[in-house]
Formats: C-alpha cells, structure tokens, sequence
C-alpha cells in the first residue's frame, strides 16, 4: 500500500484522538506513540474495523529519556507529517513549592520533546518533505499567575518551533504551531470556563487538518482567542499584573 504515512507523538490526547480519525478517514496510515499501549490497542483495533487503516502503535513515555531514544531507535519509517500532541497542565500551586513538579511540567511540555523534535526536523529535512506539527498553546503567549510553569514551557515550545520553521524554510518541510486556547479535554476538565471561550476536540483538529493542508505556519483556535491574544499581549505591564486571569 502506498498511502501517506501520519505518526501522532501522544496519541491518546483527546484532541490527537479526533485527528487521528482524520488521518485514517484521507487515507493515511498511522503510527501511534503514547504511554498507554492498551489505548493505543482499542483504537487500532477500532481503526482496522472503520477504515481499514494500517496502524502500527509504539510504547513512549516523555519522562523517560531511555524510552525516547528506544522509541526513535525502534521507529524505522520516514512520516509525511508529525504530529506532537503531548501535554501535561500539572500542578500551578504545587510546582511553586516543589521543584518535582516544576521540573515535570517543564520537561513533558518542552525539554523531553527536544529529541524528538530534533530527531524528525532532521529525517524530514534529509528527505525534503513532510510537515511538523506542534500542539504549543496561547498561554504561552503571556504568563499567567494561574499556570506559568506550564506557559513558560510551551512559550518555548512555540520559539522552538518558529526557529525551525525559519531554519527549514528553504526545504519543503513545513512547521505548523498549533495555539489552542481552552478546549474542553480531559486535561481540562476540572476547569469551569465560560462557553464562550471554549472550544471542543474534534473542532481542533479539524482545523489543524486544514491548516496542515494549507501549508500554514501559524493556527490559533477558537478564533476568539486570536482577539483576545491581541489585547493581552497589547496591555502594558502594570495594568496587566493586576489582572487576577
Ligand atoms: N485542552 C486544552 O485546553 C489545551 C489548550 C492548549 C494546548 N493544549 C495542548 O494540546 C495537546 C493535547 O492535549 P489535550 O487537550 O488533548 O489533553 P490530553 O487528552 O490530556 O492529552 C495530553 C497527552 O499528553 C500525554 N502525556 C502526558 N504525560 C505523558 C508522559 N509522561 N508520556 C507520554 N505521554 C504523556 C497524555 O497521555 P495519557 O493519555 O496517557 O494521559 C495525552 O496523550 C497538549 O500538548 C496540550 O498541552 C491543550
């Protein structure tokens, strides 16, 4: 079979679940990387009954250096895209206090996914096709007193991303930044936030789908959170270390 070839790193996120239906419903076939292998089973098994999709799915835990490089010494394909969906909100008020904490935000949204990132930038660029995607976020926009540790890692996240798609942009591998702003997804769902400023999964990676199409860079979504991300960023400091966000 010559179908194009998706592997979604966090493929038991809930936004990446709806995209990987995407994928398998135009023809791509999948490789799925998660910590949960069982989960990543059902849905494999679930896929072969839909779509007939090849699928093959791999063990990876981000906060585990040895299962990283195990994981890109066992995956012997070259993708057409990537997808990094891994994400992990954690403990704002703990991680003030405890650098455990601390450091596993830091290290599940950003330093742990740098090998990874690295490792298909330069299979990619070798090969001179395919497209990354990257799940960063708007609170990496403009930190928050509510989750700074996680906003700082994906505000790196982001710069990472921009870097690489200014260094590839003589290649024909595209970066796409993804910036989601609230979405209702088991990462979020102890959060109360008005439905005005909430989006849902599958809407997501709809979109990501599309602007993945479209070659673009750059996707913010709900649409709101384009607005909103302007004002914030325009509010000048004093006025905004006032606000309780
Ligand atoms: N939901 C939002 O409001 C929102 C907003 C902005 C950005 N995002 C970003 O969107 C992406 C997808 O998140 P989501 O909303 O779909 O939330 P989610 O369902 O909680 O997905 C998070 C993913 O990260 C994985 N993960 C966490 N720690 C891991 C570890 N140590 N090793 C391997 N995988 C690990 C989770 O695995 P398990 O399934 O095993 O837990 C899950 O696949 C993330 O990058 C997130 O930061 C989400």
């Amino acid at each position: 079979m010559n179908s194009k070839r998706c592997l979604i790193i966090g493929a038991t996120s809930d936004i990446a679940k709806e995209l990987i239906y995407i994928f398998a419903n135009n023809g791509y076939s999948l490789d799925l990387a998660a910590r949960r292998i069982d989960e990543l089973d059902r849905i494999a098994n679930d896929l072969a009954i839909r779509y007939k999709t090849e699928v093959i799915n791999y063990q990876l835990d981000i906060e585990n250096l040895i299962s990283v490089n195990q994981f890109m010494n066992n995956y012997k394909h070259i993708p057409d895209v990537v997808v990094f969906a891994i994400g992990y909100l954690g403990n704002q008020k703990l991680a003030e206090t405890d650098w455990e904490e601390a450091k596993k935000i830091i290290d599940i949204n950003y330093t742990n996914q740098i090998p990874l990132l690295n490792h298909f930038a330069n299979l990619l660029e070798k090969s001179n096709l395919g497209t990354i995607i990257g799940i960063s976020s708007i609170a990496g926009e403009r930190g928050r007193k509510a989750n700074y540790f996680y906003g700082s890692a994906k505000a790196a996240l982001t710069q990472y991303l921009s870097g690489l798609r200014q260094r590839l942009f003589d290649t024909e591998v595209n970066v796409l930044t993804v910036k989601p702003g609230f979405i209702r997804t088991k990462m979020t769902s102890h959060l109360n936030v008005p439905p005005i400023f909430e989006g849902n999964a599958r809407d997501v990676a709809e979109k990501i789908f599309k602007a993945y199409k479209k070659n673009k860079p750059v996707l913010i979504i709900p649409a709101i959170y384009k607005l909103l991300n302007m004002v914030i960023k325009l509010l000048p400091e004093a006025i905004y270390k006032k606000l309780n966000i």
